[in-house]
């Protein structure tokens, strides 16, 4: 059928219309809001590259969960800045860790909230690796005795869902083992499968302080070239157990999401990450983009490339204002 016949145009007329045939609405059920925890207390620091965003101690914290709670938002995701690093991140898996202590504070006072835990190394290793470093680079079974731990002490004190982002091989089947050994054979695991070594992570290093000190991380993180690859990830992940599988970062990678989408029959998850949320915040600063507008097609992009969940930093703006 084609034109005259038919006319595209027709059903763009009327926005009760438009409304009607929307392919891609997003809702805050689909957003996880990012939040940064660090010691003390009244601490809320801002983080000059992420305008809106704070280092916040447990108390304020959970302030920010009750008013995320507010405006419809009832997932996060926790990064942890702790009082003292290690070598190996095993000093995040003890039961006063800041991440277990912001566990405790916000299911006491904030229960309905929905509290996922970042398991990696690299906010708590004096080396900013997420792993084990040996002879200058990280040793990838080593790694797996923190992750486990991590997430053993998170499940403990009551988190809601783990979330390994170090790209380890192997680590969810061992992060899998590990919690049903201890009885949390129902924690489910969200893993960061499809994780490219990108430049857009450079804010989050500033906010959660976990630089590399020498090198990159090219020896574990993807190379963002790739995209066969990435299938294998995912497919070794899905293997190991996880129960969510991630792509990050999103917006240069909507055609990876696509492809896992059209792939697997599995919940997908993107992380919309601190590089890409800065620019938006940079070019409206400048006021040179329309920011509200610009946010809103971000996120329904990659929803429409075939996300189910969008982890982003825009997720409280947009319950404020965008839906
Ligand atoms: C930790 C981790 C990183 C991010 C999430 N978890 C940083 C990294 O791998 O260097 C990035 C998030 C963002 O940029 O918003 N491994």
């Amino acid at each position: 059928m084609s034109f005259p016949l038919t006319r595209l145009r027709r059903l763009r007329q009327n926005p009760v219309l438009r409304d009607m045939v929307t392919e891609t609405k997003v809702t805050v059920d689909d957003l996880i809001m990012p939040l940064f925890v660090c010691p003390g207390s009244k601490v809320k620091n801002p983080i000059p590259s992420m305008p809106g965003n704070y280092q916040m101690s447990i108390d304020v914290l959970v302030e920010e969960c009750k008013s995320l709670m507010d405006v419809g938002i009832r997932a996060i995701i926790l990064f942890g800045i702790p009082e003292e690093k290690d070598d190996t991140g095993m000093i995040a898996a003890h039961d006063d860790a800041i991440i277990p202590r912001a566990i405790d504070a916000i299911k006491k006072d904030v229960p309905g909230m929905f509290v996922i835990a970042d398991v990696c190394n690299c906010e708590y290793t004096t080396h900013g690796h997420c792993g084990v470093v040996v002879n200058g680079d990280v040793d990838n079974d080593l790694t797996f005795n923190s992750l486990v731990a991590q997430s053993i002490t998170f499940a403990r004190h009551g988190v809601d869902m783990v979330a390994p982002s170090d790209m380890m091989d192997g680590r969810v089947l061992k992060i899998r083992q590990g919690l049903d050994a201890e009885g949390y054979y129902m924690m489910p695991i969200m893993a960061y499968s499809a994780k490219y070594a990108s430049a857009f992570y450079g804010p989050f290093r500033d906010a959660a302080e976990s630089a590399p000190q020498f090198g990159d991380r090219r020896s574990y993180q993807m190379n963002p070239a790739n995209s066969d690859e990435a299938i294998r990830e995912l497919e070794f992940d899905i293997a190991e157990g996880a129960d969510i599988i991630m792509v990050k970062p999103a917006l240069s990678y909507l055609d990876i999401i696509r492809r896992a989408k059209d792939r697997f029959n599995m919940p997908l998850a993107a992380y919309n990450v601190s590089g890409e949320f800065a620019m938006v915040k940079a070019a409206a600063e400048k006021g040179w983009i329309d920011e509200d507008r610009i946010i809103l097609e971000i996120l329904t992009s990659i929803k429409r490339a075939g996300t189910d969940i969008i982890l982003t930093y825009h997720a409280k703006h947009f319950a404020e204002k965008l839906q």
